[in-house]
């Protein structure tokens, strides 16, 4: 079968089951505890984003917005496999023609750090995202000093491929390359 383009996949997002996770697609009841992770400052110090001040009912105007309007991303709440949403993880910045996509994660709920469910929900969906689409490469940018994210990357297999820096930070490149392409890898 004839796998869709990288985009093509984001029409027809179903549910993926790992191990300890469950990526279902975004619903409406993810708000309140999205809203609660966007304003957490140890959360957004983590991800190099500043804590949102809006009211919870200006967060939802646009929350139902992106919900019903997706653009080019796709995105994943992450449940336990007893449906606690417990993250998000997606994908986004897509390139069909290189045939690559960047990948983010939070585990906002701080219960549940360190104890593989962040490894569970990226093997789960990378394994998604190479077995459904015509994807060859994935990256993601994690701070330098975010040994817990790059610990648990590397356990994914993505290998460090360079720095980044812009005023404030320095952030760490990862990427992995689908299993048909991790021989002689070309950008
Ligand atoms: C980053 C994140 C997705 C990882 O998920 P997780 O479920 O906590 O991670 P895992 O348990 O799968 O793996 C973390 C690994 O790092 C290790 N680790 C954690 N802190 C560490 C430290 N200070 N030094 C060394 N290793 C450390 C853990 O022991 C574990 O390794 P092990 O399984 O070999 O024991 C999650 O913690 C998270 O979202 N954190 C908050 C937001 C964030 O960091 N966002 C940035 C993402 S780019």
């Amino acid at each position: 079968m004839r796998r869709p383009s990288i985009s093509g996949a984001l029409t027809r997002q179903q549910t993926l089951t790992g191990n300890k996770v469950r990526l279902r697609p975004k619903r409406l009841q993810d708000a309140a505890n999205d809203y609660s992770w966007r304003r957490d400052a140890e959360l957004c110090s983590l991800d190099a984003t500043t804590p949102i001040s809006c009211s919870f009912e200006e967060f939802l105007e646009n929350y139902i917005e992106e919900l019903y309007h997706p653009g080019p991303s796709c995105r994943f709440a992450i449940e336990t496999l007893d449906g606690k949403h417990i993250g998000n993880c997606g994908y986004f910045n897509i390139d069909e023609v290189k045939g690559q996509a960047e990948m983010g994660i939070m585990v906002g709920d701080k219960s549940f750090w360190n104890q593989g469910y962040g490894a569970d929900a990226v093997l789960t969906l990378i394994d998604y995202m190479f077995s459904q689409t015509k994807l060859k490469r994935i990256y993601l940018k994690t701070l330098n000093w975010n040994i817990r994210a790059q610990k648990c990357f590397q356990k994914c297999g993505f290998a460090p491929c360079g720095q980044l820096t812009n005023r404030d930070h320095t952030f760490i490149l990862m990427e992995i390359y689908s299993p048909v392409h991790r021989q002689g890898q070309t950008r």
